[in-house]
């Protein structure tokens, strides 16, 4: 069993986590409506691990013999001026996301909770690759963003990424 607070915590997160896929998806329409394909399917990829994301803590609390409690996904700020201004949104997000994943481990941690905050430490691993991901395409754009040259080949390297299934 886990306690209430830990409970809600991640009820909480499972929202959070599927408002990122509606972030990343709300994006991906954008960077389409751009004519960027190879960032729309960057963004559009991630969306579907956002997912994963949520339907993991989903079962971890099903596990936990809990109750999931679904809450309503708000509807993402979708003015971007710049493929720029849409990536520095998204190392804002995961950097906010980050920190609610650290509440939880100190609340588990708070709660004696040991099983929790094993299972969060997946999250936590995951986040520093996510920011990493933000962090190094807003990078490339500050450097070659003007260039459309460039944008073109970053456009053509996003395009490959591939969905796998997210698996904890
Ligand atoms: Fe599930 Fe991008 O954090």
């Amino acid at each position: 069993m886990i306690s209430d607070k830990v409970k809600n915590v991640l009820n909480e997160q499972i929202n959070k986590e599927f408002y990122s896929a509606y972030l990343y998806l709300a994006m991906s329409a954008y960077f389409y409506d751009e004519g960027l394909y190879g960032f729309a399917n960057w963004t559009k990829v991630q969306a579907r691990e956002e997912v994963d994301h949520g339907m993991i803590i989903f079962d971890y609390i099903i596990d936990r013999d809990a109750t999931v409690e679904l809450k309503p996904i708000n509807v993402p700020d979708i003015d971007y001026k710049s493929p720029l201004m849409a990536f520095e949104k998204i190392l804002e997000h995961e950097r906010y996301v980050t920190s609610l994943i650290e509440s939880i481990a100190n609340l588990s941690m708070d709660e004696c909770d040991l099983a929790t905050r094993n299972f969060i430490n997946w999250y936590l691993r995951e986040q520093v690759e996510e920011e990493k991901n933000a962090s190094d395409i807003i990078t490339k754009l500050k450097l070659f963003g003007d260039d459309k040259a460039a944008l073109y080949l970053m456009n053509k390297e996003l395009a490959k990424r591939e969905y796998h299934k997210h698996e904890y």
